[in-house]
């Protein structure tokens, strides 16, 4: 019998790669930038199975393109705003994601900008780099402590909770909002809050939140406006749930203190950006999730997903589980 026929849409760890290899006939783009729609549209033609990354406009047109045969998307990452769910459900096509697995890794990195965009370690950096460290100076790139501050979170699903359990080794005060909360979990201490209290309260505040319309550019003027002034924004969630106008003014005219982020609107942020030219901001590639241990397990669970939709099978995680009734 001949194997399924996949595309997966860039290389991805072996721990998964290979598991799709022994099962299915790939199609594997090997550029380093994401296929172009024309590509992804011809290369979609007569799949099996698509595995898409979050770079991939994956809409009800590519869906069609593959043709009828196509049996399942699986998403190499959790937040699967790139793509159209309904239009997936509404051709029976399951859609799989990645989630667990980058929890810990997310939430450690979005401590990791907390503090660094905090205690100005690149500023620090670039300023012994630049040759003005003369010496040990009472006033020198003070910064915001983190013991006995408040941590807003934003979104309290499984990264928003694993935030919370760290900021208890720092002895931190946790609030959060998220108004899709069903039930609270009694074994983590934080306390749920509207969104403008916890605005007004935070010293440190983080974005976990996916990416929809009632979260697009949540974080806006009107919002920075009523953060305190010694406030250090994070996002590690998706860059469009800042309007990055707006923090640019934001942050220019030291309305709130400093921002550390992983995501951006848009990716690649173009390198003569103006948030690029302010010193109270850390701006990285996305790579919150990128330890190896995260990436290794990511790939692993989306060449599950892709092929227990191949062997119709239900998937391990599925967005969207009414495909199945
Ligand atoms: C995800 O999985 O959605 C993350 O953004 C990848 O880092």
């Amino acid at each position: 019998m001949s194997k399924p026929k996949v595309f997966v849409t860039r290389v991805i760890p072996d721990k998964g790669l290979d598991l799709v290899k022994d099962f299915c006939n790939v199609d594997l783009w090997e550029g380093e930038l994401p296929p172009s729609r024309d590509e992804l549209m011809q290369r979609v033609r007569g799949v099996d199975g698509l595995l898409c990354l979050l770079t991939d406009k994956v809409d009800g047109e590519v869906m069609d393109a593959a043709g009828e045969q196509l049996k399942v998307i699986s998403n190499f990452a959790v937040g699967y705003d790139k793509i159209d769910v309904s239009a997936a459900t509404a051709r029976k096509l399951p859609v799989g994601n990645t989630p667990d697995v980058l929890t810990d890794s997310t939430a450690d990195f979005a401590f990791t900008l907390m503090m660094s965009a905090g205690r100005r370690i690149l500023e620090g950096d670039r300023y012994v780099r630049e040759g003005k460290w003369r010496t040990w100076g009472p006033m020198l790139l003070l910064g915001i402590e983190m013991k006995g501050a408040t941590l807003g979170l934003v979104g309290f699903g499984r990264i928003g909770k694993a935030m919370a359990r760290r900021a208890v080794g720092f002895e931190m005060r946790v609030i959060y909002y998220d108004p899709n909360e069903t039930k609270s979990d009694p074994d983590i201490k934080a306390n749920r809050v509207d969104f403008e209290t916890l605005l007004e309260e935070s010293d440190f505040i983080s974005l976990h939140t996916p990416l929809t319309p009632d979260t697009r550019h949540l974080i806006d003027s009107e919002a920075l406006s009523k953060m305190k002034s010694s406030a250090v924004l994070v996002n590690t969630s998706r860059g469009a749930v800042v309007d990055m106008d707006a923090l640019y003014e934001a942050l220019k005219s030291k309305r709130i203190f400093a921002a550390g982020l992983d995501v951006t609107e848009p990716e690649p942020l173009p390198v003569d950006h103006p948030l690029l030219m302010l010193d109270n901001i850390i701006i990285v590639p996305h790579i919150a999730s990128a330890s190896k241990t995260a990436r290794d397990k990511m790939s692993w669970l989306a060449a599950k997903n892709l092929i227990a939709g191949l062997k119709g099978d239900h998937l391990p995680h599925c967005v969207n589980p009414r495909v199945y009734r």
